[in-house]
């Protein structure tokens, strides 16, 4: 059982799942290890972050009489850590091959969208053996699909938007420990999620501007009439039919169109909300250019009753405090681009390309930042706007063909 506890009732023998509060800037970031001595207590109170999850199944409770702030109850499947999949690839290795799942996604989903703004029913059988392409490609490597879904161009954002929360959905599913088949039903709602947006005016949808309240309305019905749509379709499948009407619900009850509070608002819903936020900011929309990615990150965990927290710290854990392509500063005043994540989330594999000393361009040199070699590290990220750099994505993005 999880349990959120204040950081000042944390006793040696609990077992911390995560840490609550500016959690994404404290030194904790090895979060899931016992409490075992007073020195690790010591570090975990003053760590800056107010409160954190307990894992009760692997460690010490709290006393009965104690205050917890909230629970959650055992996750579908105990697994502590996602399993590794036997034919895990470096970024490297799978970048082709996410490629091609790339191309045949785009197709599939151009054509899906445009027999739904025909009116015709989808045919979600044909997207099962996508789902299927797609969580092949995240268990090798899930950087590699969700770096090249980055990249999409704002026309054909709705279509890819799908396939990248898709990949979002299915690697956020591991994560969490989920079953295969509830992580397969993930995926395929997060293709399916904005299929009521195929109906909108499409004017309105590739609108170069902000939205007037009027349009904005109009938007708002799509999750119920995607929601319609697959009735009309034949899905029966409650966790995609859910994904598509609850994507835009809020742990605040702020979101719509149910307005759903925080206990009515499934597990796969909350995953939805985060993935399709990520993902949106990401990119390059008809309306806005695409954030950095560790910028997104840093925006979403300082906004307050939009996400389920956990499952926010979790959807970090999978792609990365500096997610690929991310900009950042090192010690040393060089600016690199991340291109692969490594288990510790401050020490990805970055290249180093820029010297701010000097003002110029560096040799592209690839650093490995848990090499014991490596003294540099990063500071933080670096604003993008502060630069004129054009090439960022082709720093980590070679094999793209
Ligand atoms: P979308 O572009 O796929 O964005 C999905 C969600 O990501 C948004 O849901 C919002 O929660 C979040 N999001 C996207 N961009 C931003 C941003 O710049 N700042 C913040 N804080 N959050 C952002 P939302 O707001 O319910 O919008 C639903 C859909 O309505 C959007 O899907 C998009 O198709 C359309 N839309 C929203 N605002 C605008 C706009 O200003 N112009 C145009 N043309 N369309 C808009
Ligand atoms: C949100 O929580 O949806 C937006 C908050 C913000 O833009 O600051
Ligand atoms: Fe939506």
């Amino acid at each position: 059982m999880l349990k959120k506890i204040a950081i000042s009732q944390v006793e040696t023998g609990m077992y911390i799942d995560s840490v609550e509060g500016s959690w994404l800037n404290h030194s904790l970031w090895k979060a899931r290890f016992v409490v075992n001595d007073a020195e690790t207590l010591a570090r975990v109170r003053q760590c800056g972050g107010s409160e954190c999850w307990i894992d009760t199944s692997k460690g010490s409770d709290l006393p009965e009489s104690a205050t917890v702030i909230e629970l959650v109850p055992p996750k579908p499947t105990a697994a502590a850590a996602p399993p590794r999949p036997a034919d895990r690839r470096s970024m490297a290795d799978e970048l082709q091959n996410a490629a091609n799942v790339l191309k045949h996604s785009k197709a599939a989903m151009t054509s899906l969208f445009a027999e739904a703004r025909m009116g015709n029913a989808v045919n979600t059988s044909e997207c099962q053996p996508l789902v299927n392409e797609i969580v092949q490609s995240v268990d090798r490597n899930s950087d590699a699909l969700l770096s090249l879904c980055r990249l999409k161009i704002a026309d054909e954002y709705t279509y890819m938007h799908s396939v990248s929360v898709c990949a979002l959905m299915v690697s956020l599913g591991r994560q969490l420990g989920l079953d295969d088949a509830m992580c397969r039903d993930a995926g395929l709602a997060g293709l399916l999620h904005d299929l009521g947006k195929a109906k909108m005016p499409q004017d309105i949808i590739n609108k170069p501007g902000k939205l007037t309240d009027d349009e904005f309305t109009i938007i708002k019905s799509h999750p119920v009439k995607g929601h319609e749509m697959l009735l009309e379709s034949g899905v029966d499948n409650d966790r995609v039919l859910d994904v598509c009407r609850h994507h835009h619900e809020r742990v605040d009850g702020r979101g719509y169109p149910d307005k759903l509070d925080e206990a009515s608002i499934s597990l796969i819903a909350r995953m939805s909300a985060v993935c399709d936020v990520y993902d949106a900011v990401t990119s390059n929309r008809p309306y806005k250019a695409g954030w950095d990615p560790a910028e997104a990150i840093a925006q979403m965990a300082s906004w307050k009753g939009h996400f389920d927290s956990v499952v926010l710290q979790t959807f970090v854990k999978t792609i990365g405090i500096y997610p690929v392509g991310s900009l950042v500063r090192m010690a040393s005043g060089k600016l690199g681009v991340v291109v692969e994540q490594n288990t510790r989330l401050t020490a990805p594999k970055i290249k180093i390309f820029f010297s701010t000393k000097s003002g110029l361009p560096l040799e592209p040199k690839l650093v490995d930042l848990t090499d014991p070699h490596v003294t540099d590290k990063i500071v933080g990220r670096e604003p993008v706007e502060n630069w004129n750099f054009g090439y960022l994505n082709d720093l980590w993005a070679k094999h793209v063909p």
